[in-house]
């Protein structure tokens, strides 16, 4: 861009914010992206919907970018971040006074989410570094560490959400079938396996295993299916189960083997898959020592968990850990569809993590934030002296006490 341009974008942006951002996101049902690409999909239709949503998304997202502490807002990794939301959202606006009809249009815009794709795909990792430069910079606050972690479930989750819509509409409008999969539309397999998705991330990362510890632990695997008697299926994104499971493994892995150093057998992995009514549950249970409770809120927390990410070339943690963002990125994918992932954990003996997703596409219904007086309000909580009494570290000496009447 000419520095004449770039001034011409900083002045206008703010408006196209404030614009778009006025709007509520619409939250997708998988049967609505399902009618989105089948037989009668109409690329026509989904441009027009994206060019409005894709912007609102964004723009709901960036408002709250912008209520971040100062001291993070300003590191370079989060401007970074900033420029790539800017740069994708001028990018869409681009094709609003575009016509529909022009099928050259429609193939502009595919390529134009690719590019957009592309270039947010590394958010995660660049946002992680931005909290490692502020947490090594400043003192950290209860509430700061509170709203950080408001701020990226949400920020997260909304990433989660648009790159569904990009993946959508580039899959199924790309003008090839998926050869690959031939019955999935777009990324969502209308009769997803749940078994063989934990099969296959429990096979990946007992291959990450054996390479760094040259042994892992079995898996022992059983269904329950309330309906028939049949492996359990569902309407789902199989990549994004695949993601949690893969996760829930590593951990589960690590676990044992670290718990069991000094012993010739593993004990396994057991897994229970359950369809009922509502719910289709996945627990993933291990014997891994455990974690204390009072731990438990601590794994799922950016702030706490933001160990050095790993360097390029050097490990100093093992592969199957990363910096600690496997749980609270994991838990987004459960909760996007309206579902939700929770250890519980006994120390001494080990952990059972249970994703819960909702059995029923009816049920499956993406969960958007929104900016809106209630989000403000969350970012402007303040310091506030706790409401419960501080335990003193010392026992009281009752003999010295005298009693005010
Ligand atoms: N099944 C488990 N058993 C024991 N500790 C666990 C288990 N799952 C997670 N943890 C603890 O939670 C931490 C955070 O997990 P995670 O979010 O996956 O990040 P990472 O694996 O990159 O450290 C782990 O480092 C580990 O200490
Ligand atoms: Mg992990």
């Amino acid at each position: 861009l000419s520095l004449c341009g770039r001034t011409q974008i900083v002045k206008v942006v703010p408006k196209h914010i404030e614009h778009f951002s006025k709007f509520s996101p619409s939250p997708l049902s998988m049967k609505q992206f399902l009618d989105f690409g089948s037989i009668n999909a109409c690329e026509k239709t989904s441009f027009v919907f994206l060019r409005q949503e894709l912007p609102v998304r964004l723009s709901n997202i960036m408002k709250e970018i912008n209520l971040l502490p100062d001291r993070l807002l300003t590191t370079p990794s989060v401007q970074m971040v900033q420029s790539w939301y800017i740069q994708s959202l001028m990018e869409i606006l681009d094709f609003l006074d575009k016509n529909p009809d022009d099928y050259k249009v429609l193939g502009e815009f595919v390529d134009a989410l690719v590019t957009i794709r592309n270039r947010h795909n590394d958010v995660v990792p660049t946002m992680a570094q931005g909290i490692i430069e502020y947490k090594e910079a400043f003192a950290q606050d209860l509430v700061t560490n509170q709203n950080i972690q408001y701020f990226l479930d949400r920020f997260y989750l909304s990433r989660i959400s648009i790159r569904m819509l990009i993946n959508q509409h580039t899959l199924i409008f790309d003008g090839s079938a998926n050869p690959v999969h031939p019955n999935t539309i777009g990324s969502i397999d209308p009769h997803c396996q749940v078994g063989d998705v934990v099969q296959d991330a429990f096979h990946s990362a007992k291959m990450l295993c054996d390479q760094y510890y040259l042994r892992s632990p079995d898996l022992i695997l059983q269904e329950m299916n309330k309906k028939k008697n049949l492996p359990v299926s569902m309407v789902y994104v199989p990549s994004h189960l695949y993601h949690m499971l893969f996760e829930l493994f590593k951990n589960a892995m690590r676990a044992t083997i670290e718990t069991h150093e000094n012993s010739n057998n593993l004990p396994p992995i057991q897994v229970m898959v359950s369809l009922g009514g509502e719910d289709m549950s996945i627990k993933v249970s291990d014997k891994g020592g455990g974690v204390p409770f009072r731990r438990i809120e601590n794994l799922f927390s950016y702030m706490y968990s933001t160990a050095p990410a790993p360097q390029i070339g050097e490990y100093t943690r093992p592969p199957l850990a990363g910096f600690g963002y496997g749980l609270p990125i994991s838990r987004l994918y459960a909760k996007y569809f309206q579902g939700d992932l929770q250890l519980y954990s006994m120390e001494g003996h080990g952990t059972d993590a249970v994703i819960y997703l909702k059995a029923l596409s009816t049920d499956s219904i993406e969960r958007l934030p929104v900016y809106n007086t209630t989000a403000l309000k969350n970012y402007k909580v303040s310091q506030e002296a706790d409401d419960w009494c501080i335990p003193s570290k010392e026992p009281l000496d009752l003999r010295n006490y005298k009693v005010a009447k």
